[in-house]
């Protein structure tokens, strides 16, 4: 596992719930940010890259006073980051230590939905599960995480999760050294009871469900980031279970947006906000002057709510999230390449289907998800166009397994640019509509569905989800032999 989290977090650095956290108070920085292990792999016989993880319990220090009883993969906390080459085969033991079930979800990930380690794909306590399959798709920065029905939020929240990074076979001119000059950063917040340990009881106030006010990145509090080169690359996953950031730099300087969810932009883009929803990833590379020291930093969010709800969606605090300190003398980084990806294509122009998902009181289209029903069968190498609308007052935001799609207009107007490329989830503002293009290109079963939920992991575990499958020529959606209460 990957210990350096002395984490003792500064007294005055953790506000109270619905606190703003001002600059003057949250000054220290004492924690060195915990880089996650890269996973190791063996090749088998078959030539496929094998990987063990292993879910149990365990500790971490998160403040002072007694330690928090925690989950993690291959350690006490998070897990570590999967790493592969597209067009690899690649095969991951499971093994579930924890006291019950859970599930592996590949967030982003191209597979085959009995390989996607969603609700349908159970692994008992003491089991291993082991999924394969041939990554089919460009560079990226994916996550895993479980995915059990109803229960998703709790097992997020308790730790579960990682990184999963998906390499071109031929390395581009980025930063792109594993915890040196390329850094994973997973945001979270925890919610601690008075005695430290994690609650994930809910409800709170606004129906949001767990909004934490100790703010981690790779399971470290107050975490700095000691940078010896001129470019860093961060690649930021929202992997918190509601929370809304909107990360920029303290200073307010701009930095090159160069991926989204399902990978590498076309090229770079300079701005200087990037606005995540829980689940949605953007790669994003800082230049950084001699001897300085920044700070990655939410700004209050446009979440489309007033600013007394936006507290309660997480969005109405100025957040500080990680210090990047600049050694006195920088290795040069080469320039940004001006050509980083293929412009993302998809022919919208005779869509096999329209279809309208309605996000409304935890249910999609008014049903709450149900484990034995197929919602959509979509047909095997077609393009959809999918209308997402958020009739609620409350932030939703929308994420489909199995595919990569475009965002083709939100409120009939463009997407932000983090919202442009490959996405496998967006935002959707209360009262909006957007529009997405979606190819659905092989892997057809027509009894094991993939889902389309809201990423707010309790609005998940509360109905907001439902199952698609994809189907070949002559298949009709099969009967599904799960029925969970
Ligand atoms: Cu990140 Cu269906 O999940
Ligand atoms: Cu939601």
């Amino acid at each position: 596992g990957f210990a350096g989290v002395p984490a003792i977090a500064a007294a005055g650095a953790v506000g109270g719930m619905w606190a703003t956290r001002h600059t003057a108070e949250q000054a220290a920085f004492t924690n060195r940010l915990a880089i996650p292990p890269l996973a190791r792999s063996r090749r088998d016989r078959q030539g496929r890259r094998v990987f063990d993880l292993r879910a149990a319990a365990g500790t971490m220090q998160f403040r002072p006073g007694a330690p928090t009883e925690t989950w993690g993969i291959n350690g006490p906390y998070l897990g570590p980051t999967l790493r592969a080459r597209r067009d690899e085969t690649v095969l991951v033991n499971v093994r579930n230590d924890l006291p019950e079930e859970t599930t592996l979800h590949w967030h982003g990930m191209h597979v085959p939905a009995v390989m996607d380690g969603g609700p349908h794909q159970i692994i008992a306590p003491g089991t291993t599960w082991s999924p394969t399959w041939t990554i089919r798709q460009q560079a990226a920065t994916l996550w895993y995480h479980p995915h059990p029905h109803g229960r998703t939020s709790r097992h997020v929240h308790h730790g579960l999760a990682g990184m999963f990074i998906i390499d071109e076979l031929e390395a581009l001119a980025l930063p792109r050294r594993y915890g040196v000059d390329d850094i994973p950063v997973i945001v979270q917040d925890k919610r601690l009871n008075d005695d430290n340990q994690l609650n994930e009881e809910i409800p709170t106030i606004g129906g949001i469900g767990v909004l934490g006010d100790l703010i981690t990145v790779n399971g470290t509090v107050a975490p700095y980031l000691d940078v010896r080169s001129k470019r860093v690359r961060l690649r930021l996953l929202n992997a918190s279970n509601s929370r809304f950031y909107n990360f920029g730099m303290a200073d307010d300087r701009s930095f090159a947006l160069v991926g989204t969810d399902g990978g590498l932009l076309a090229a770079p883009i300079d701005t200087h906000r990037v606005q995540l929803s829980p689940g949605e990833r953007a790669e994003i590379v800082v230049c950084l002057r001699p001897g300085e020291r920044v700070v990655l930093r939410s700004y209050r969010s446009d979440l489309g709510i007033n600013i007394g709800d936006q507290r309660f969606a997480g969005g109405g605090d100025i957040l500080d999230i990680l210090e990047l300190r600049a050694a006195s003398e920088l290795d040069p980084s080469p320039p940004l390449p001006a050509t980083l990806a293929e412009r993302p294509r998809l022919d919208v122009s005779s869509p096999a289907a329209r279809r309208t998902f309605e996000l409304a009181d935890f249910k999609i289209n008014g049903l709450a998800m149900n484990p034995g029903r197929i919602d959509v069968g979509v047909a095997k190498d077609t393009t959809e166009i999918w209308e997402v609308a958020n009739l609620d007052q409350m932030p939703h935001n929308f994420h489909v397994h199995d595919v990569q799609f475009l965002i083709l207009s939100i409120d009939g107007g463009p997407p932000r640019p983090e919202s442009t490329g490959w996405k496998d989830t967006f935002y959707v503002k209360p009262g909006t509509r957007a529009r997405i293009a979606l190819r659905f290109a092989d892997y057809t079963d027509p009894d094991m569905p993939y889902m389309y939920h809201c990423h707010v992991l309790w609005h998940e575990d509360h109905g907001m989800m439902g199952q698609f499958v994809v189907l070949g020529p002559g298949q009709r959606p099969g009967v599904l032999p799960m029925s969970h209460s």
